[in-house]
């Protein structure tokens, strides 16, 4: 990866990888044939959509990005004769345990190296307090063995992490339900799944981080994902770091679970340009993006905001070393059960970039602004990884060199496309 000389462009990003999960999961629980368009190519919702035929729903795929599905309502899967393969995918892996739990057969979830690391008892607990019958390894971790029932009991949860693969894992067991199903989160995350309930015609009451739904049918749709703003974050944290450089990113999603990125961009003083259009299937927000880039300055981000950026900490982590100032990012120990120990990663990556920073269990404290030098750096699997580093590779100064990031094809797990759209916007 070269340095970026000057940045001024327009990337289309591909369709949002949490949404499309959605549609996919929410059309194979409806009773009838759904359409989704602009799905995301993120090899993540190809392992969703793999599960969900190997659970007998009729999944046709049109590449690039649109698919029908027929449906057969909610606790009609049928028994897989194979494990079902999640790759990389923890909103696959728990979102699907969900709606395993409604159904009265075994299936075995598992995943790759990275997914067998990650925690599952945060879903196999409500799931077993709502009857299904669900064991992990004894380290808590996948394989993930689900039982389900036909009929589960409604419950009320109190969830110990602010989760919304968690949430949505018991929204969509709570369709089997026996009478509503409550869900409490110490802090609100993203509420794709509650909108995308309502869209289907479930009854859903939410305030805040108290969410309940009334069991109910699911109703077919026809539904066009918005652009992915999780990946519209590279290039508008590239566009910010520099006074003069310009990114638009039209038609993204601007759910306010998800939009913590455009919070950190201004506090930071970069120039944030929304133009919000009408929602997506009614009930997702969205619209166009653009961001101008000035001198930057150092900020705390804590609480609500770091949930509503949680994806996102990699890339304002690098950005942060631009900034005039200290960053701190605290409340943020689940970057540690990411897809790598993201608090780990960024240590290691930032100070072969030059950076001085330094981290607790749950924060990492980030010291601008560095002049970035080259460096031989590690996506090690983690696909936010390998897409943060190619930016900070963008970012070091013309003449001081290329950087290598060893396992950047991870990139392909939410953002096939992301080197050739990088590459288009650094040319343009
Ligand atoms: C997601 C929720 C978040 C996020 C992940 C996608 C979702 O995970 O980090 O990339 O689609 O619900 P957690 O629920 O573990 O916070």
């Amino acid at each position: 990866m070269a340095p970026a000389g000057h940045v001024d462009g327009v990337v289309n990003v591909p369709g949002d990888k949490s949404i499309s999960h959605r549609a996919l999961i929410l059309g194979a629980l409806a009773r009838g044939r759904t359409y989704i368009g602009n799905a995301s190519p993120a090899a993540d919702v190809l392992a969703t959509a793999a599960c969900l035929r190997a659970c007998g729903v009729w999944v046709r795929d049109f590449p690039p990005a649109r698919y029908a599905l027929d449906g057969n309502g909610v606790g009609r899967f049928s028994a897989p004769d194979t494990v079902l393969d999640c790759a990389n995918s923890g909103t696959t892996m728990r979102l699907l345990a969900g709606v395993l739990a409604g159904n009265d057969f075994e299936a075995i979830l598992d995943g790759d190296e990275s997914l067998r690391r990650r925690p599952m008892l945060r879903v196999g607990d409500p799931l077993r307090a709502m009857g299904a019958d669900v064991e992990a390894s004894p380290d808590g971790t996948p394989p993930l063995r689900v039982h389900g029932r036909q009929v589960l009991n409604g419950v009320t949860w109190r969830s110990p992490v602010a989760s919304a693969q968690v949430k949505s894992a018991i929204l969509l067991a709570a369709l089997s339900g026996d009478g509503p199903t409550t869900v409490i989160e110490p802090l609100p995350t993203r509420d794709h799944t509650e909108r995308m309930l309502r869209m289907c015609g479930v009854g859903v009451d939410s305030d805040g981080p108290v969410v309940t739904v009334h069991p109910g049918p699911v109703e077919p749709f026809g539904l066009r994902v918005p652009g992915d703003l999780s990946s519209a974050a590279f290039f508008l944290a590239l566009a910010a770091s520099r006074p003069g450089w310009r990114v638009r990113c039209p038609g993204v999603g601007l759910n306010p679970g998800r939009t913590g990125i455009l919070t950190v961009l201004e506090a930071m003083d970069a120039q944030v340009l929304v133009d919000e259009g009408a929602p997506a299937g009614g009930v997702e927000p969205m619209g166009d993006v653009e961001v101008r880039g000035t001198r930057l300055h150092g900020i705390t981000i804590a609480g609500e905001l770091t949930v509503r950026c949680i994806d996102e900490l990699p890339i304002i982590a690098v950005l942060a070393s631009q900034a005039d100032g200290d960053t701190e990012i605290r409340d943020a120990g689940e970057l540690r059960n990411k897809e790598s120990d993201r608090i780990a990663m960024l240590e290691t990556g930032l100070r072969l970039l030059g950076v001085t920073c330094e981290s607790t269990a749950d924060s990492v404290t980030v010291h601008g602004p560095v002049r970035l030098r080259a460096a031989h750096l590690d996506a090690a699997g983690d696909h936010r990884f390998a897409m943060a580093w190619a930016i900070a590779a963008a970012l070091v100064p013309a003449g001081a060199g290329a950087s290598v990031i060893d396992g950047a094809d991870a990139a392909a797990v939410s953002y096939p496309g992301f080197f050739p759209d990088l590459a288009a916007l650094i040319a343009s």
